[in-house]
């Protein structure tokens, strides 16, 4: 099969990462997800020898944040089928394609040329848009098309550890003054991981899920899971024993926020 190479720079290569662990899973006996769409994609790039495999615990880590995010997003759907989702840092993620019900509208957000490579595997329709655009652009929220009534949910996975925490501020004052009330979900490293790289260097992380609401007095945190707690049958017995201490449990947690009018 003839595969296609891109050329990005090393922190949107990072999306390589969850896109072959999403497909290894599917080819895994007993997968939590099958996700045909992301093994498809993997098989038609020449992804150049660059890390598409961060090893076990990163592995368990995406795999394990995927479902929480899948199941959580999928419950306010339930009482919301009409909600608008906003995907940040969408890079080749496939979770429209496990969770879109035909009415919900969504909007998936990353720099230009990851926008491109998507273009390739993905279409627009009036219900799915995509924005070209930095997260740290403030312009992007006008492409975003609110009306009063449908939740909004807003989702970044795997994103906001390749920012300063200034930025990471930034981010979440921009989004909690023009999405009031949304719902946000996203994964956080504890910082134990700062300074340390995969394929891209982590610059932020907290250790305690409570230390987000210090960094804008509009953000509340609504619930928490932590990595080391999900999937334990999926984790080597080092780690299930290790998990008693915090940065090992909380190696990475998955927060529920809400943004306060
Ligand atoms: C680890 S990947 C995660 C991709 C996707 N969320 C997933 O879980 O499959 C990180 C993504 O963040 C994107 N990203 C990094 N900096 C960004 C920025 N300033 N604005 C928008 N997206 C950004 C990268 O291009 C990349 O697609």
């Amino acid at each position: 099969m003839q595969t296609e190479k891109f050329e990005l720079v090393p922190v949107s290569e990072t999306l390589y990462i969850p896109l072959a662990a999403r497909a290894a899973e599917t080819n895994r006996d007993n997968p939590v997800i099958t996700d045909r769409k992301s093994a498809e994609i993997i098989s038609r790039i020449d992804t150049g020898g660059k890390i598409t495999d961060g090893g076990n615990v990163s592995t368990h880590g995406i795999i394990a944040r995927m479902k929480v995010i899948d199941d959580e997003v999928k419950k306010i759907l339930e009482k919301c089928p009409d909600a608008v989702i906003i995907n940040l840092g969408a890079g080749l993620d496939t979770r429209i394609s496990r969770i879109d019900n035909g009415f919900l509208k969504w909007y998936d957000l990353d720099l230009p040329e990851v926008i491109s490579v998507r273009r390739l595997f993905f279409n627009e329709n009036e219900r799915i848009r995509f924005i070209s655009k930095s997260v740290l652009d403030p312009e992007w929220v006008n492409e975003v098309d609110i009306t009063e009534g449908p939740e909004i949910i807003i989702i970044a996975e795997g994103l906001l550890m390749y920012f300063p925490e200034e930025d990471v501020v930034r981010i979440l004052e921009l989004l909690s003054g023009h999405f009031a009330k949304a719902h946000m979900f996203f994964d956080v490293i504890h910082s134990f991981f700062v300074n340390k790289k995969i394929s891209s260097t982590f610059l932020w992380g907290i250790d305690n899920a409570g230390d987000i609401e210090k960094l804008s007095p509009r953000v509340k945190l609504t619930e928490s899971w932590s990595t080391g707690d999900l999937l334990k049958n999926r984790q080597s017995l080092f780690f299930r024993i290790f998990n008693i201490l915090p940065s090992t449990r909380n190696r990475s947690q998955i927060l529920h926020i809400q943004f306060n009018d």
